[in-house]
C-alpha cells in the first residue's frame, strides 16, 4: 500500500479524546508520564490531547514546549450570549486551544445533535480560528443495512461549513459500532470508506483546495494502531480509551511515528 502524496497529509495525527474522564491530580499524574517519554524522543506525528473543559487550563500551563496541542470535545454554536451550561469557541481559543473536535456520536446520539447543529458549530470554530475535527460515521444497524455510505456521506455534505478548508478541518470517520466495543472494521473496509469520504469531499462539495486530512477512530489500541494507518487514505487516528492510560497512548504515538 502506497502512502499519502503531499502536504500535511504526509504527517499523521494522533488525536486524544479523554471524554469525560479524569479528575485533576491523575490527570496531571498520567500527563507527566506520557511527558517523560516524549521528552526523549522526536515525533514523528502531530500529537493533539482533547481533555474535558475542567482540565484545559492545568493542560494549557504543561503543554507548552512539548510539541502536544490542545483540543477540546465540544463547543456551542453560538458566539456567546445567555447559554447556560455552555462554553463557546471564544472560550476555548482563550484556553489555548488550536483543535476542537464536534459531532462525535456521543453527542449526535445522546444529545441529538444533527448535521446542521454541528455544521454550525464548525463555522463559529473557524470563525476563532479553531482547527475542527469533524465527526460522523455509520451505526451497525446502518451498515448491516447497506446504508453506511449513504449515511456517511449525508454527515459528510451537512456537517461541513463554507468555512472549512484543508488546513481547519479534519473529518474523522467513526463508525460508532467500533467506539468503545473492541471491535473494529477490517482495513478493507477502514479503505474503502475513507477513499469514498475523500470522494464525496472532492467531487461533491468541491470548495477544497486540498484535500483535508481523515482520520479513523474506534477501538484503536497499540495492537491495531499502526495497520490502520498504513491503510490508504489514514491520515491519522482518534483514540478514546486508549488514551486514557500514558503508556498505551505512548505506544500508538510511537505506531504513528
Ligand atoms: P474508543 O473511542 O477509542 O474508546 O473506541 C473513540 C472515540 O470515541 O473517539
Amino acid at each position: 500500500m502506497t502512502k499519502k502524496n503531499k502536504n500535511i497529509r504526509e504527517y499523521p495525527i494522533v488525536i486524544a479524546n479523554l471524554k469525560m474522564n479524569g479528575l485533576l491530580r491523575e490527570s496531571m499524574q498520567n500527563f507527566k508520564q506520557l511527558r517523560s517519554k516524549i521528552n526523549d524522543s522526536l515525533l514523528g506525528c502531530e500529537i493533539v490531547m482533547c481533555p474535558p473543559y475542567t482540565l484545559l487550563r492545568d493542560f494549557a500551563e504543561k503543554v507548552p514546549g512539548t510539541g502536544i496541542k490542545l483540543g477540546a470535545q465540544n463547543c456551542h454554536d453560538k458566539a456567546d450570549g445567555a447559554y447556560t451550561g455552555s462554553i463557546s469557541a471564544r472560550m476555548i481559543k482563550d484556553m489555548t486551544c488550536e483543535y476542537v473536535i464536534v459531532g462525535h456520536s456521543e453527542r449526535r446520539t445522546t444529545r441529538n445533535e444533527g448535521s446542521e447543529l454541528i455544521c454550525k458549530k464548525a463555522e463559529i470554530a473557524h470563525t476563532e480560528k479553531l482547527n475542527t475535527i469533524i465527526c460522523i460515521g455509520e451505526t451497525l444497524y446502518e451498515r448491516e443495512n447497506d446504508l453506511a455510505k449513504i449515511v456517511v456521506r449525508e454527515q459528510v455534505l451537512h456537517s461541513i461549513p463554507k468555512t472549512s478548508k484543508a488546513e481547519n478541518t479534519i473529518i474523522a470517520y467513526e463508525p460508532v459500532w467500533a467506539i468503545g466495543t473492541g471491535k473494529t472494521p477490517t482495513l478493507e473496509q477502514i479503505e474503502e470508506m475513507h477513499k469514498y469520504i475523500s470522494y464525496v469531499i472532492k467531487e461533491e462539495i468541491k470548495q477544497f483546495e486540498n484535500e483535508p486530512r481523515i482520520v479513523y477512530g474506534g477501538s484503536i489500541n497499540s495492537s491495531n494502531a499502526k495497520s490502520i494507518l498504513s491503510a490508504e487514505h489514514v491520515d491519522g487516528l482518534l483514540v478514546g480509551k486508549s488514551s486514557l492510560d500514558p503508556d498505551e497512548f505512548w505506544k500508538i504515538i510511537e505506531a504513528a511515528g
